[in-house]
């Protein structure tokens, strides 16, 4: 099997059919749990002005950035540094910033975001919007893609899910082979839309042991498999690990946008792929369970989905 990061052209999404499409996102899920997407609907303009916007807003002095420093991960509006626990229990921070905050229903949340850069607002809020119709768009052919109903993940997934983003600024590292932007991870959601920074690489997904490097492409976003995606599937779909490796002399930015379930929603194989030649390899959980355990392994290389296995 090849071991590059295919990318998926969507528009055949509005073709009567569109089996190919269909086919290409199941064996990507199957095989990387990620791939990047092309004529995905999301306009580049919206992507540029995004990204340009949220570098303004990692430039701004430390006093203003300091307003969503905090260590409280119930905030809705946060910065915070990622830092794994060493041998010794000593805490490493990661060579990276971290801005997160909700981003669907947008307009609940509007009045919690920045002010600064003055545009941040109204233009977050209209990639958000965006990404809602593509997340839909995925997930109907990810249902597709295991056989079944084009609504089942959605429906799945309930009404309220969490959605949330998280802007990861990395300032060139002088040093790079001594640190990592972000340590090798599982995303905890289902589903991750991620956009780069065109121009700076740094993003790497294991295959095989191996680390293949995924490449911005202008225009282009990331589709990024999540945990709750592998054990509602059965496994049949992967979520991959992957991290974030610094740059020497560029600083690299990128945003993700998840969906995850809310605290309520029962996750656990999807009735219609299991039988007696395929049993359930997860019990079902509470997203909560699953949250508290992942809070449980804080500092560790986490291996949460893990403690469901049965
Ligand atoms: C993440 C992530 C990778 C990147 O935010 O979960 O994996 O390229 N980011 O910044
Ligand atoms: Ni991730």
């Amino acid at each position: 099997m090849h071991s590059s990061i295919s990318i998926i052209d969507l528009k055949p999404y509005n073709d009567e059919c569109k089996n190919g499409l269909v086919e290409d996102i199941s064996k990507a899920c199957k095989h990387l749990g990620m791939f990047q997407v092309i004529n995905h609907g999301v306009p580049y303009d919206i992507c540029q002005t995004l990204m340009v916007t949220l570098q303004e807003f990692f430039d701004l002095p430390y006093e203003e950035r300091a307003l969503f420093f905090t260590q409280d991960h119930s905030k809705l509006v946060k910065i915070f540094n990622y830092y794994f626990k060493g041998d010794d229990q000593r805490k490493v921070s990661m060579w990276s910033e971290t801005f997160s905050h909700p981003w669907h229903p947008i307009e609940d949340f509007t009045h919690h975001l920045p002010n600064n850069p003055p545009q941040y607002r109204e233009v977050f809020s209209a990639y958000a919007k965006e990404i809602g119709t593509l997340m839909n768009k995925v997930l109907r052919l990810m249902s597709k893609g295991l056989g079944l109903e084009e609504d089942t993940l959605v429906k799945r997934l309930e009404e309220r899910p969490n959605f949330y983003s998280q802007a990861n600024y990395y300032p060139p590292c002088p040093e790079p082979e001594l640190t990592m932007g972000l340590n090798e991870h599982n995303d905890i959601t289902a589903l991750t839309i991620l956009q780069q920074f065109d121009g700076v690489s740094g993003l790497q997904v294991k295959y095989d042991g191996k680390w293949i490097q995924v490449d911005p492409i202008p225009g282009a976003l990331v589709i990024i498999l999540a945990d709750q995606m592998q054990v509602l599937s059965n496994g049949i779909y992967k979520s991959p690990i992957h991290r974030a490796v610094t740059n020497k002399l560029l600083p690299r930015l990128s945003l993700a946008m998840f969906y995850a379930p809310n605290d309520e929603t029962l996750i656990g194989p999807i009735e219609n792929l299991i039988n007696e030649e395929y049993p359930p390899i997860y019990r079902s959980y509470k997203y909560k369970e699953y949250m508290e355990e992942f809070y449980r392994q804080v500092g560790k290389r986490r291996k949460v989905k893990e403690a469901f296995q049965i």
